[in-house]
């Protein structure tokens, strides 16, 4: 859809405000998109490192608040041998100087998540496509905030959900759409992972032996750590929620109408600081976050969805897929598919493998080799390029608000269910009922992205 037509079909769909008209988006080389970076830490510099391998893309501007974050960025963009961007520093509202610029056509965010509301906000308003790391707001009022704001600009908000893009997590999506597993039934993910060397780590090494968090720690110790201490809800429930999206039509013919949280006690991060470092007075905080969050979501089509938060124990990496349906089932943890009279004996699992291969998704197929070292297994690249085909042909991204706000308000929602003895809670429509209508379209776009 060309962006005339997109801002047209929005100023139909929003609530009566008038279409902004944005002079300054596209207004130069249409062949290429010139991006602003709000955030170099971490995660900002693997978005950079995708945008330096790009001709179609040119760092205009990056903005941070610390110097160590913009030394390695600059460092990273020197190496590359391309022009060191424009840098903007000094406070946490600087970013929205870079946001002043008339020469940028999309904003990439990659700060904590307490920032991503505002300048996601202050973004659109500005007239700049929005790429945000996942988690859209705080509360619930943040996510209808966004929708509202991308509706009344008209201008697409996507979340950089990488996991949508995942090797085996697309090739079961071509699965289930050539009908393998049937009518999907129940749904499994989440976020499970042990985050201790990240939430403890006093900046001696990337990921080292800490105990510290806050000001003085480092990368995401710095600040990610305060919401286990603050919130007993799933802080993280994206990664999951994501692709599961995508299998049963989320927005996209089906909505996920409640969901029911469960926290368990919290024992993980006290355990883990005593251990190293007995006695510290990071031993002895009370992290409000239990050890593991689970939350249960039901679907306006029948189908149960179940995600997990488990950040705080040993444990391997594995966002636990598994993808049920009336003919069989996709598990990553056992790495796994089952099909009736399909699997090679009855009752018993067929290496994943041999399915994966066969059905790798024909996006994977095309761009293998450009995605090949890229972060997370290749996935990264995916949600790069589609960002940024999106930016550049004018079209709506693939992901757009609708299913970015809804993959993130599981927090808040999981909060106050966890809050009120496990009540459940009503998922808010941001479509206002235009999921009924809305056809799922992800990484089947005919452009490729
Ligand atoms: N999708 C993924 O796989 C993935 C992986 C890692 C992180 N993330 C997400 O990316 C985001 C950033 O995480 P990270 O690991 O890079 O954290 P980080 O702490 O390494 O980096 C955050 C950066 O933001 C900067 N910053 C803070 N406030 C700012 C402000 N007001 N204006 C400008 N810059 C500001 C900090 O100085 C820091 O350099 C988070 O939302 C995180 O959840 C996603």
């Amino acid at each position: 859809m060309e962006r005339r037509e997109f801002i047209k079909q929005g100023a139909i769909t929003a609530s009566g405000l008038a279409i902004l008209p944005i002079d300054s988006l596209f207004a130069a080389n249409k062949n290429k998109v010139r991006l602003g970076y709000i955030g170099v830490g971490e995660r900002g510099r693997n978005h950079i490192a995708e945008g330096l391998l790009r001709d179609d893309v040119e760092i205009v501007a990056v903005c941070d608040i610390q110097e160590l974050s913009l030394k390695y960025c600059r460092e990273l963009i020197s190496k590359s041998g391309k022009k060191l961007p424009q840098e903007y520093t000094g406070g946490l509202d600087v970013y929205k100087k870079l946001l002043d610029r008339k020469d940028i056509d999309a904003v990439i965010i990659a700060t904590p998540w307490q920032f991503h509301h505002p300048q996601a906000i202050d973004a659109m308003n500005a007239g700049k496509y929005v790429g945000c790391e996942v988690i859209a707001g705080l509360s619930v009022e943040d996510h209808w905030d966004i929708v509202h704001t991308s509706e009344k600009t008209g201008i697409p908000y996507m979340t950089l959900e990488n996991v949508c893009y995942r090797r085996d997590v697309l090739a079961v999506l071509n699965m289930t759409r050539q009908g393998l597993l049937g009518e999907l039934i129940h749904l499994e993910g989440g976020y499970q992972h042990n985050l201790r060397n990240v939430l403890f780590n006093d900046g001696k090494n990337v990921y080292g032996q800490g105990v510290e968090f806050g000001p003085n720690a480092l990368s995401e110790a710095q600040w990610r750590t305060q919401f286990n201490v603050d919130r007993n809800a799933d802080v993280y429930p994206t990664h999951g929620a994501g692709p599961v999206m995508q299998y049963i039509d989320i927005n996209r013919g089906n909505r996920f109408t409640n969901l029911v949280s469960f926290s368990s006690k919290s024992k993980g991060l006290n355990t883990y600081v005593e251990g190293l470092a007995p006695g510290n007075k990071n031993a002895k905080i009370d992290y409000k976050n239990g050890d593991v969050i689970t939350t249960m979501i039901n679907c306006a089509n029948g189908e149960t969805v179940l995600l997990l938060h488990d950040t705080h124990l040993p444990r391997p990496y594995s966002l636990g897929f598994r993808v049920q349906g009336t003919k069989g089932l996709w598990m990553d943890v056992a790495n796994s598919v089952y099909i009736e009279h399909l699997s090679q004996k009855d009752d018993e699992w067929d290496p994943a493998e041999n399915w994966l291969k066969k059905y790798d998704h024909p996006l994977w197929k095309k761009y293998e080799d450009k995605a090949e070292g890229a972060g997370h297994g290749g996935m990264d690249w995916f949600v790069f390029n589609a960002f940024v085909e999106a930016v550049k042909q004018k079209k709506q991204t693939p992901i757009d608000v609708y299913d970015s706000v809804t993959m993130s308000v599981i927090t808040p929602l999981s909060e106050k269910s966890i809050k009120e003895g496990n009540t459940p809670q009503s998922f808010p429509d941001f479509t206002k009922g235009k999921w009924q209508n809305r056809k799922n379209t992800f990484a089947l776009d005919n452009s490729g992205f």
